[in-house]
């Protein structure tokens, strides 16, 4: 290691000792040398000892991203009254725990689809990932399987299903974008089943229209956006093309709108478990249980879709009173704290996925960050469960909130 790296780490961990010989000179240098030359790798640790709540991921990723970048991330659809409900219909809801309980220690270990998962939190399929830090879909596949949990990858992360596939050790969900050409999307997903995926998410909720984007005339590098599309499939697309023909080609090759039958179809080609994501209303979910949908993400997208969808967690008890026991449910949008994921179990998911605090602290810190985004859900949401008395997860129940949402 080089010598003025190993003194900022000394100084990181030895606090006002080292601080006081900074004063006095010799780590001062040292400091003033590293500014000229930063260690990567001393920068993230020094980034991320900063980060005790997923909140302080938002102000470390703004400043290591490009401000467009950051908004697609971060913002939502027109007035963002969705996104922010989001955040405020997890602050409505209290929670009353019992006193005396005798509790000291509680069981986060959880089974979604049958697979056994450390904690009931998930990473959420996410476009561009690679956007945020090279390692992009890999540092996040990673960092699930050392928190024992399940990585759901967008299939626009910008990195190949065989590529995902092979990074860490860890369950798998591929979350598929639909290609309008049948044969792309058949051979895809044979590639998800050898890259050993355990499960197909289909995005029912399509179509993304943000101001901030518009502003900023936002786009996916030329490179980036050549290698997504041929890794889906379009291998006749080459180098030589410009970004305009690119961009013209990416415009027209999704379906964006798509109905029932695509889950008969799915059925068809494939025996990975089919989980539909981004339903709010009970007829849907109904419906959806109708089509053989093996696990719900009831979800509106992170209020990137359409402003003036209610919060998902204010749906989430409507959809388990209609549907439960008949599908596997599931949440995102929102989720911030341990408290959110003991609510969101408590109205009837099995477990939550988080979106853009997977995005955030990739950017902060690449695998490093979201391992430690997770952890602090974990201790957050150990902490909640040891207060309210709860054992396990399948103690938790409605009993212990306050201000439930309606159920309509
Ligand atoms: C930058 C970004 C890109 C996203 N891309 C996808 C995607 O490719 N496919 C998908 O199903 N959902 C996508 N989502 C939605 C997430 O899967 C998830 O529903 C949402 O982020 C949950 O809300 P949260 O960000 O408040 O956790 C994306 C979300 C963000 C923030």
């Amino acid at each position: 290691m080089k010598r003025r790296s190993f003194a900022k780490l000394l100084a990181l961990g030895a606090g006002s000792q080292l601080i006081g010989d900074a004063e006095t000179g010799e780590a001062a240098n040292a400091e003033a040398a590293e500014a000229a030359d930063p260690d990567p790798a001393a920068e993230v640790a020094a980034d991320l000892s900063k980060a005790v709540v997923i909140d302080d991921y938002v102000e470390l990723s703004r400043k290591k991203l490009p401000r467009a970048t950051w908004e697609y991330i971060s913002t939502g659809c027109e007035g963002q009254v969705t996104l922010h409900d989001n955040i405020e219909a997890f602050r409505r809801i209290g929670v009353l725990p019992p006193i005396l309980h005798g509790v000291g220690a509680a069981d986060l270990s959880t089974t979604v689809l049958g697979q056994k998962i450390a904690m009931p939190v998930m990473l959420a399929p996410v476009a561009g990932l690679r956007m945020y830090h090279p390692d992009g879909a890999l540092a996040s596949a990673r960092a699930a399987g050392a928190a024992g949990t399940i990585c759901a990858v967008s299939s626009s992360a910008f990195h190949s299903a065989e590529e995902i596939g092979a990074a860490g050790d860890g369950p798998k969900w591929f979350q598929i974008y639909m290609p309008k050409d049948n044969g792309v999307a058949r051979a895809l997903i044979e590639r998800v089943e050898a890259a050993g995926f355990k499960a197909l998410v289909v995005t029912v909720d399509l179509g993304e229209r943000k101001d901030a984007d518009r502003r900023n005339k936002f786009g996916v590098p030329k490179q980036m956006l050549l290698k997504h599309l041929r890794d889906v499939g379009h291998k006749q697309l080459h180098d030589g093309m410009s970004q305009a023909e690119i961009e013209a080609f990416n415009l027209g090759a999704w379906r964006l709108s798509m109905s029932w039958d695509i889950i008969d179809w799915l059925r068809g080609i494939t025996r990975l478990p089919l989980v539909v994501k981004g339903i709010l209303g009970t007829s849907d979910a109904r419906r959806a249980v109708k089509e053989g949908a093996d696990a719900i993400v009831v979800s509106n997208h992170g209020g990137r879709r359409l402003d003036g969808m209610p919060a998902s967690i204010d749906r989430m008890r409507a959809v388990a009173d209609e549907v439960s026991g008949k599908t596997e449910l599931l949440l995102d949008s929102g989720i911030r704290r341990g408290t959110d994921v003991m609510k969101a179990l408590a109205l009837g998911a099995r477990a939550v996925l988080v979106g853009r605090p997977q995005a955030w602290s990739l950017a902060a810190g690449g695998e490093a960050g979201v391992r430690q985004m997770l952890e602090y859900l974990r201790q957050e949401l150990e902490m909640t469960m040891i207060s309210c008395g709860c054992p396990d997860v399948g103690s938790i129940n409605a009993n212990l909130l306050l201000n439930q949402p309606t159920v309509g």
